[in-house]
């Protein structure tokens, strides 16, 4: 039996990878399983939370005894997290969202009789959810002692490299911690196993944590209570 430390908080976890439309039948996507969220879900609903997940396209089963709420985009989990960070005492975003949408979703399936050898999609930038949660133009106000954690994969093969960009995204996104792990073609995404390095508000390391996700979860968790 778990140690029950986060009995009757509120926690909101994202997770998975959002899917932004390009027309009835295709999106643009991402490779996060959703795997890490999930464990989080489990772990922090083992030591008594009542998590609310977030769940952006997920490829693993949903915890029992967690709320769920099911998003596609990167504008409908602005809107599911603003709206449990009103009452989260922890938001924890895990979920690879993606940064830029087409700007326009075809009404019909694009048809490449119509479109041609070369297709040029045009981009639009999406809200960082995560930096607008903690600058507090996501909701009205941040809750008095709201812990914000959130996640960097980056791709540097560079130890060095890799985690002069993750310090400077702690920072810079306004978290209590950040959660960052390396990935790659076959690294982390769907992977059973991870490793991360876990930063401060100040970008400064206070651990590491490897294994399967759920025990990297209840790292995470540890710094959390
Ligand atoms: O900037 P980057 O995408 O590396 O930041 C990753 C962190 O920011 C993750 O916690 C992710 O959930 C969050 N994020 C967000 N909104 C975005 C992009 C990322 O909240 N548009």
């Amino acid at each position: 039996l778990r140690p029950q430390d986060l009995a009757g908080r509120r926690i909101a976890i994202t997770a998975g990878g959002t899917r932004e439309p390009l027309d009835p039948v295709r999106f643009l996507g991402n490779r996060s399983s959703g795997k890490q969220g999930v464990a989080l879900a489990a772990a922090a609903r083992d030591r008594g939370a009542h998590v609310t997940l977030i769940a952006a396209h997920l490829e693993v089963p949903v915890p029992a005894g967690v709320a769920l709420v099911e998003v596609q985009t990167a504008q409908e989990l602005a809107v599911a997290v603003a709206d449990a960070a009103q009452v989260a005492d922890a938001v924890v975003m895990a979920a690879a969202v993606a940064d830029y949408r087409p700007e326009t979703v075809a009404d019909d399936k694009i048809k490449k009789d119509a479109t041609g050898d070369v297709l040029e999609l045009r981009l639009v930038k999406n809200p960082d959810i995560l930096a607008s949660l903690t600058n507090g133009t996501l909701t009205p106000k941040r809750l008095p002692g709201q812990v914000v954690i959130g996640f960097a994969a980056e791709t540097e093969t560079d130890d060095a490299a890799l985690l002069a960009i993750a310090s400077a995204k702690a920072v810079r996104k306004g978290v209590d911690f950040l959660v960052v792990n390396r990935v790659g073609w076959t690294e982390v995404f769907a992977a059973d196993d991870t490793r991360v390095t876990l930063l401060d508000r100040a970008g400064s390391i206070v651990g590491d944590a490897v294994g399967d996700k759920m025990s990297v979860a209840h790292r995470i968790l540890d710094l959390l209570v």
